[in-house]
């Protein structure tokens, strides 16, 4: 039924008449991209995406907003839907419909049913790249469209989450056209998930909760390019850090970082605010929430709402009533209240506003530049995840140094030779 209220139309957004307030936000977050925003000159000269339809799957806020227009002026037709239900920001997606005239279904708050819907959307534009936040698309496609795969260029994956299962599909001989794991550029992750991960989850809570984080008890569950922003930038605010780790490297990292290191088990009796950034699921679960301290604040910022154990908590609640926007609040049984933060969905995002568009302007020049690769490349690329080429790393960081107006030195002749010789010592 759902599928049929969306024949025929070419976007489903909230509200056409949010497309002004939508506008003025998206060209400030411009303003912080500039990287792109030579990319949209060089695009719109040279036309790399000429006549090629793409379909996204992305958080569509303002810095999606930008790209989307980049790959328009580069001569794509691009469809847009959102890649969780709780990320768009409304007045984005109108202004995205209605005066970048792309068709986009994006609705914050959308049911399960919706969301799927809207990716079906996309999908019905007859992609040939598809550019996605979580594979949440590219499983579709490979799902339920296979007679497409035959005609697809190839795609690109924004997120870890979204690598990780692409490489299971690879390893399943599942994947069925070539993908770029922009996620794994250094332009990416480095910054992206370490910068605007721990900002804006840091932001996100406080924006959710108003608390005062100096000498918070602070628990960041997975040690990886996020948490480590996320425990960088709670410390920052002088929370005291703890970190729950199952790898041991990532572990003595953290602990010679100076955070302190200890078990889940033991984290859910000490700390007060719980962050997820694991990528797995179930990370705080019944035996935590039973021990857990009267007041505890749990998020999450990883991919995936499956990392706090929500149905449990629900199961052992007596009640559970929202008590600010984004902050529900359990009632147990022995009268402790856990406070769970925008639904265990990623809290930067629904809460704040997500990355700060400077940091998304190297992911987002990686995505459009990894288009341009893929139409002069895709159809002689392998079928399996492939690394964004070293090339296009390398000059979105020498692009984002001459935006913020930075040099640096390079190698002498005399150096070169040195570093390419093995003969010379004391
Ligand atoms: N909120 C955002 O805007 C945003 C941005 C980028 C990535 N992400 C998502 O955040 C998640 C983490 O991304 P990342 O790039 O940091 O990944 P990563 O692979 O670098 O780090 C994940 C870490 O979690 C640890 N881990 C796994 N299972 C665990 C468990 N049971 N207990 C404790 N630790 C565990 C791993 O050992 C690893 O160190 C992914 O889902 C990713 O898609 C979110």
């Amino acid at each position: 039924m759902e599928r049929r209220r969306l024949l025929g139309k070419s976007y489903d957004v909230k509200d056409p008449k949010l497309a002004e307030a939508g506008g003025l936000r998206i060209e400030y977050a411009g303003q912080q991209m500039p990287v792109l925003k030579g990319l949209k000159e060089r695009f719109a000269k040279e036309k790399p995406l000429s006549g090629i339809r793409m379909g996204a799957c992305l958080h569509v806020t303002t810095e999606t907003a930008n790209l989307m227009d980049v790959l328009k002026a580069g001569g794509a037709e691009v469809a847009v839907c959102a890649s969780n239900p709780l990320s768009t920001q409304d007045d984005v997606a109108a202004w995205l419909a209605t005066e970048l005239g792309i068709p986009t279904f994006a609705v914050r708050g959308e049911n399960n049913e919706v969301y799927y819907e809207h990716i079906e959307a996309v999908i019905g534009m007859g992609p040939q790249i598809t550019m996605y936040d979580g594979c949440d698309l590219v499983f579709a496609i490979h799902d339920k469209h296979a007679d497409m795969l035959s005609t697809m260029l190839g795609g690109s994956e924004e997120t870890t989450t979204g690598v990780i299962r692409l490489r299971a599909m690879e390893k399943k001989g599942a994947l069925k056209y070539p993908v770029v794991a922009v996620n794994d550029a250094n332009t990416k992750h480095l910054f992206d998930n370490r910068y605007g991960t721990g900002q804006s989850t840091v932001d996100g809570i406080m924006r959710a909760t108003n608390l005062l984080l100096a000498g918070r008890r602070f628990v960041v569950c997975g040690y990886g390019w996020c948490g480590r922003g996320v425990a960088m930038r709670a410390r920052g605010m002088g929370s005291i850090v703890a970190i729950c780790e199952v790898d041991p490297l990532r572990a003595l990292e953290a602990a010679m970082d100076g955070h302190l290191v200890m078990t889940m088990m033991e984290a859910a009796r000490w700390g007060e605010v719980f962050v997820t950034l694991t990528g797995d699921r179930s990370i705080l679960r019944k035996e935590h929430f039973e021990v857990m301290k009267d007041g505890a604040v749990l998020c999450n910022s990883g991919h995936f709402d499956v990392e706090i154990d929500i149905p449990v908590l629900r199961e052992m609640a007596q009640s559970e009533r929202r008590v600010r926007p984004m902050v529900d609040e359990f009632l147990l049984p022995d009268g402790r209240r856990l406070y769970l933060l925008s639904e265990g969905r990623l809290v930067n995002l629904a809460a704040a506003e997500g990355h700060p568009a400077s940091v998304m302007d190297m992911s987002f020049a990686n995505q459009a530049l990894c288009a341009a690769y893929l139409v002069k490349n895709g159809r002689a690329l392998e079928k399996r995840v492939h690394q964004v080429p070293r090339d296009i790393d390398e000059e979105v960081a020498r692009l984002k140094l001459a935006a913020m107006d930075i040099e640096i030195d390079t190698l002498t002749p005399e150096q070169q030779q040195y570093l390419a010789d093995y003969q010379g010592g004391t």
